[in-house]
């Protein structure tokens, strides 16, 4: 590998400099990107494994990031599962038959992912080959709690009012279906490690609708086992959006990485989550629609307040699709000149 930084951050080794990426970026912000959306439907960018790779290498090649992520999306999974999933422009997921009693389970199981997924695999070992050792491959699935807030609510929600109900009221059957979907997890992440992944992250971006009580029973306890399953075998990076009241408890399932969000200042998130864990995050998305020199200054604070052991720069969630091009890059290319020296 030519660029490691991104692994030795995971691992706690020294680094020349702080590894950076974005999430979501392979995605609509990119012109190169668009260019391919307009010709192919969403599930069939992912379902190719040639556009899937295209697409995980845009940002690499484009905004020259320390790491690419695989071109997918956490909600293949429900599809392998047996539900419908519908990616409708400017409206996003639609789940037209979701599960909301028992009778509804009966038409989801735990899949053969070889089988289901197959695609996903053809396509890591494609951009393995593309990448040639340029950067790490980093692959992803959802938390079953933001799986199951998809699969109970049947579309995104600010609330996701529908998906909790459904635990509160029908706890014996949400805990089945966050079992399953843990399980189908665990066979899937370690099936991308085998086909080259080099490291995994858990999106949990609901995480943060749920107390901490509630946190610890719908999503934690699950994530706890993929962490304990995925672990040994590529480091994982758990990201649970608005959950920081949990970044001990993160911590304390071993896993090498945990994402922040912009809510939590990074003194306290390196208190809450101790020394033993690389910290990934946290400059606000929407920060970058702001001009370039302020974009620079405010990296540059980020990065000092983080430090440079055990830390990997990324935005607080996914880019978003209006931030010009040359701001992505500004970021970017703020964290790769960082001289901790001078500034420290
Ligand atoms: O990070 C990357 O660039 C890799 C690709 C990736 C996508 N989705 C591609 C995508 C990743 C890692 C995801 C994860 C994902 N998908 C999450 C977790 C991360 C987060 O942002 O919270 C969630 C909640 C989803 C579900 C999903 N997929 C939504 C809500 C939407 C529509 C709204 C949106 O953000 O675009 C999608 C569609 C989607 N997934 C797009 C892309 C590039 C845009 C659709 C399109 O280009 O036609």
């Amino acid at each position: 590998m030519m660029n490691d930084l991104l692994l030795r951050a995971l691992k706690g080794a020294p680094v020349e400099r702080v590894p950076v990426w974005m999430m979501r970026q392979a995605g609509r912000y990119l012109p190169e990107y668009i260019a391919l959306r307009n010709r192919y439907g969403f599930f069939e960018r992912c379902q190719t494994p040639a556009l899937a790779c295209e697409i995980t290498l845009q940002p690499v090649d484009i905004i020259g990031v320390d790491a690419a992520i695989l071109f997918s999306d956490i909600l293949v999974v429900p599809q392998a599962m047996g539900l419908e999933v519908q990616l409708i422009e400017n409206k996003g997921p639609v789940l037209p038959d979701p599960i909301r009693n028992d009778k509804d389970l009966q038409r989801i199981t735990v899949p053969d992912v070889q089988d289901r997924l197959h695609y996903v695999f053809d396509a890591i070992r494609l951009i393995k080959q593309e990448l040639n050792g340029r950067v790490p491959l980093i692959g992803f699935a959802g938390a079953p709690w933001t799986l199951l807030c998809y699969m109970v609510q049947g579309k995104g929600s600010k609330t996701f009012d529908e998906a909790k109900a459904f635990c509160y009221t029908q706890p014996e059957l949400a805990h089945r279906v966050l079992q399953m979907i843990t399980d189908t997890t665990i066979g899937y992440l370690k099936e991308q490690i085998r086909a080259g992944a080099d490291a995994v992250q858990l999106f949990d971006s609901w995480g943060g609708l749920l107390g901490p009580a509630d946190f610890e029973h719908l999503s934690l306890q699950y994530m706890r086992q993929i962490v304990a399953a995925v672990k040994d075998e590529a480091p994982i990076v758990v990201f649970a959006k608005g959950a920081w009241h949990a970044l001990g408890a993160m911590a304390a399932t071993g896993a090498q990485g945990l994402g922040l969000d912009w809510c939590v200042p990074p003194e306290m998130a390196r208190q809450l989550a101790g020394n033993k864990t690389t910290l990934q995050g946290n400059f606000d998305p929407a920060k970058l629609l702001s001009p370039i020199p302020v974009i620079q200054k405010e990296v540059k604070q980020m990065l000092h307040d983080f430090g440079r052991e055990r830390y990997i720069a990324n935005l607080g969630h996914g880019i978003l699709p209006n931030v010009p091009v040359d701001h992505a890059r500004a970021f970017v290319d703020t964290v790769k000149n960082y001289d901790f020296n001078k500034h420290d």
